[in-house]
């Protein structure tokens, strides 16, 4: 079987990472995102590796991401593993403090954008059978609840049963799900999160050790090549100069 990889939000972080980690296997390909010029910077850099098609995505729209599966070149088109790693958190406060457009928008990224990659995708993947994959990127912070968690939260945890709920439909299609929760790590997440707030960034990272992109890139591709008949249901990945903290109470 060909291996072909479909990643989206590749133009960053875990995505970006991924496409580095496949392409030194000689895997084929299709990266997407919304920032153009860093999927053609990356197609640059990787296609004397092996083949490599982009395509400006925004996850959110189902009209284009039928769209871009639908024109894929011939030789992408019959995708053995789709990394779902496109997200993002918004708005680290108080739920209360929250605009409604920004748990929109996590919603709409994390959960409907999942949700119309997976859909477009399951028909070539069951087609494919034995062997493919579908790797969603959950957090632990779908389990952990923690202040300023709120929705972004809430989609992490959509993900983790979307994926388990997804293996029993897909129950004799040689099709596999994860979902793969990592805990802290430094990318441009922190960044997102804070509408760019550097400071906020060197903060959060400073002073422990988070995993790294290549870290979870690693782990995505273990997931993707083991032998056909492994499914990691779950895989959550911490660093570990990160634990859980107990609980909080309001005192008089
Ligand atoms: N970093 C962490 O600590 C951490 C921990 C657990 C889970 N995660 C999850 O891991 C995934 C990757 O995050 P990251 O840490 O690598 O963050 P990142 O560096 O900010 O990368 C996020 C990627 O998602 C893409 N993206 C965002 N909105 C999109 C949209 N509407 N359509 C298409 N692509 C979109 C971005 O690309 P464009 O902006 O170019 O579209 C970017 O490539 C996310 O699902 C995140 O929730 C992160």
């Amino acid at each position: 079987m060909k291996k072909i990889a479909f990643i989206t939000g590749a133009t960053s972080g875990f995505g970006r990472a991924c496409a580095c980690r496949f392409a030194e296997a000689g895997w084929s390909l299709v990266l997407t995102g919304r920032r153009e010029e860093r999927l053609a910077e990356l197609r640059d850099q990787l296609s004397d590796k092996g083949p490599v098609h982009t395509a400006t995505l925004d996850v959110r729209d189902s009209q284009a991401v039928k769209a871009v599966v639908e024109a894929l070149p011939s030789e992408f088109q019959a995708v053995t593993c789709l990394v779902n790693n496109a997200g993002l958190a918004l708005a680290p406060h108080a739920a209360q403090k929250v605009d409604l457009e920004d748990w929109h928008t996590m919603i709409d990224t994390n959960v409907t954008g999942l949700v119309n990659v997976t859909h477009a995708l399951l028909p070539t993947l069951i087609e494919q059978g034995a062997g493919t994959s579908i790797i969603n990127l959950g957090s632990v912070a779908g389990d952990a609840p923690y202040p300023g968690n709120h929705v972004y939260g809430a989609t992490k945890a959509f993900v983790r049963q979307f994926s388990y709920n997804l293996r029993c439909d897909l129950l004799g299609t040689g099709v596999r799900v994860t979902d793969i929760a990592p805990g802290l790590a430094e990318t441009e997440f922190t960044l997102v999160r804070t509408g760019g707030d550097q400071a906020s960034h060197d903060k959060l990272y400073g002073g422990t050790t988070p995993l790294q992109p290549e870290d979870i890139a690693e782990q995505i591709y273990h997931v993707a090549t083991l032998p056909p008949h492994i499914n990691i249901n779950r895989l959550e990945v911490m660093p570990v100069r990160q634990a859980w903290n107990g609980f909080a109470f309001d005192r008089d």
